[in-house]
């Protein structure tokens, strides 16, 4: 066929075109339709595969030296957000890997994807060669940051949301060079390198490892008292800048908590701290490695109003391939970022594929009510509140924000966190646990194909065992 073909046409585009490409993917992908049609509703596993499925559990935690959260190897096949795992039971995932899955399992349009994927050239990309998906990925990220009076006009996509923070820190430290303090607010999670394990406000996550990077903590917003929160923030920050002046180089907002329990800020009292840091020429570094497109826009900074004080932005989970934005102010001398992997083919294109989904599915809108979004979130937390008001004091709020949801269980102990998480596992629902004192339990829905009976299952499954909690308290 290709000798019809004009010129112009590249031979990879008449590959594409291949007719036999497409039956293929039809095949393929009518097979999996066929096959997964019968992931519908949570069930438990299939007794004669029970011993089995705890003896491969137990032989991964022994090979990797830690035990895992849950016990959970999925089986390779899902249908939206159910997962069945390898031992035949089936679970509504309402975690998604924290938050990776925005598409659920075995998305019929990822894998075509993920076939186009198969069929570029290599396998992985990097910054020394890559494909034309890197570009559109970027060019798309940009565009959305730029949408409502950003400044972000560059993009250097990578692996893991560590290593977006990383290139994030380093681009801000070489600009404001020779300042090196860092502001990052109380309770902040940014991952797992020394230097961001020096940042995240976990004593727990950094035994053991030598100090890089001088922290100043300020307190987040707190939802119970926003202005004297705002205050008392300004009067910590005002406080390090003079005693240590011009010696500031960052201000880290993550701007909804993550790790740290699903907590939001304000649009007040990120503005009024951003502005001042500004003022000072600190770097405003907002780092959006779990919240992106867990609003109403693409951007949590576009939430909050910050466009015109964001320098620098990372994003990850839900995009497959992470990503460091900055403006052109803040653009990199050349040798300072540089990476063997910017992503594998399958991520880049499964990042797109989610991207355009979220846009065209309508989850992103200026006016909140709009949101696709914002509505699955009103949608879980009505249900959340209805269970807590037939049952007080069991799962307490404030429920987080859009795609983020939280509460916290009982008491706010670790052991309610864990103790209702574990239960809702067994019994079919995966969430996670966030933040201590008080612990809270969380869950990032497949935004893409979560629907509304998923979220009555979801609250179901949530009343039953609240419900038997309850019971073991009282008994
Ligand atoms: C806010 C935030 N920053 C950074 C990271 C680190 O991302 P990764 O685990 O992809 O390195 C995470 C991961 O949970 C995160 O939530």
């Amino acid at each position: 066929m290709s000798s019809h073909q004009p010129e112009s046409v590249l031979l990879a585009q008449q590959l594409a075109a291949d007719p036999r490409i497409a039956q293929a993917k039809a095949l393929l992908v009518s097979a999996v339709r066929d096959h997964q049609s019968s992931l519908q509703q949570v069930r438990g596993p299939r007794p004669e595969l029970v011993s089995d499925y705890a003896a491969k559990v137990a032989k991964f935690e022994q090979l990797r030296g830690g035990t895992l959260y849950f016990p959970y190897l999925s089986s390779g096949l899902g249908n939206g957000p159910y997962v069945e795992l390898a031992d035949g039971s089936v679970k509504l995932d309402f975690i998604t890997g924290i938050g990776v899955h925005g598409m659920g399992h075995s998305n019929l349009d990822l894998i075509d994807a993920g076939i186009d994927a198969v069929l570029c050239d290599t396998v992985m990309q990097g910054n020394l060669q890559q494909n034309e998906p890197s570009v559109e990925f970027s060019e798309l990220l940009v565009k959305l940051a730029l949408e409502s009076g950003g400044d972000l006009q560059h993009a250097v996509l990578t692996t893991s949301g560590a290593m977006a923070n990383e290139n994030a820190m380093k681009i801000a430290y070489q600009k404001n060079f020779p300042a090196q303090r860092v502001f990052a607010f109380d309770n902040c999670f940014c991952g797992r390198t020394i230097a961001l394990s020096n940042m995240t406000d976990r004593p727990g996550y950094r035994v053991g490892l030598p100090a890089t990077t001088v922290v100043d903590y300020l307190p987040f917003f707190d939802y119970r008292d926003p202005a004297g929160s705002l205050a008392r923030t300004m009067a910590v920050f005002e406080r390090q800048v003079a005693r240590y002046p011009r010696q500031h180089a960052i201000l880290w907002m993550e701007l909804i908590a993550g790790e740290g329990g699903y907590y939001a800020g304000s649009p007040e009292f990120f503005q009024t701290l951003a502005g001042r840091a500004r003022e000072l020429g600190i770097a405003v570094i907002c780092d959006e490695v779990q919240s992106f497109a867990r609003t109403n826009r693409p951007f949590a900074f576009q939430h909050f109003g910050l466009d015109e004080l964001t320098d620098i932005v990372t994003v990850g989970k839900i995009t497959q391939v992470c990503a460091t934005l900055f403006t052109t102010n803040y653009k990199p001398k050349p040798g300072l970022v540089s990476q063997t992997f910017t992503g594998n083919s399958a991520s880049i294109m499964a990042g797109l594929k989610i991207l355009r989904g979220l846009q065209a599915g309508g989850h992103f809108a200026q006016d909140p009510g709009q949101s696709r979004t914002m509505q699955l979130h009103n949608e879980f937390v009505t249900g959340i509140k209805a269970i807590e008001a037939k049952f007080p004091g069991s799962l307490n709020g404030p429920h987080g924000l859009g795609g983020m949801v939280g509460l916290t269980p009982f008491d706010g102990s670790a052991a309610a966190a864990k103790d209702l998480t574990m239960r809702l596992y067994e019994a079919g629902l995966m969430g996670f646990v966030a933040g201590d004192a008080p612990a809270r339990v969380r869950f990032l829905m497949p935004l893409l194909v979560t629907r509304s009976e998923h979220i009555r299952e979801a609250c179901g499954i949530l009343e039953q065992v609240v419900a038997q909690m309850v019971a073991d308290r009282q008994g």
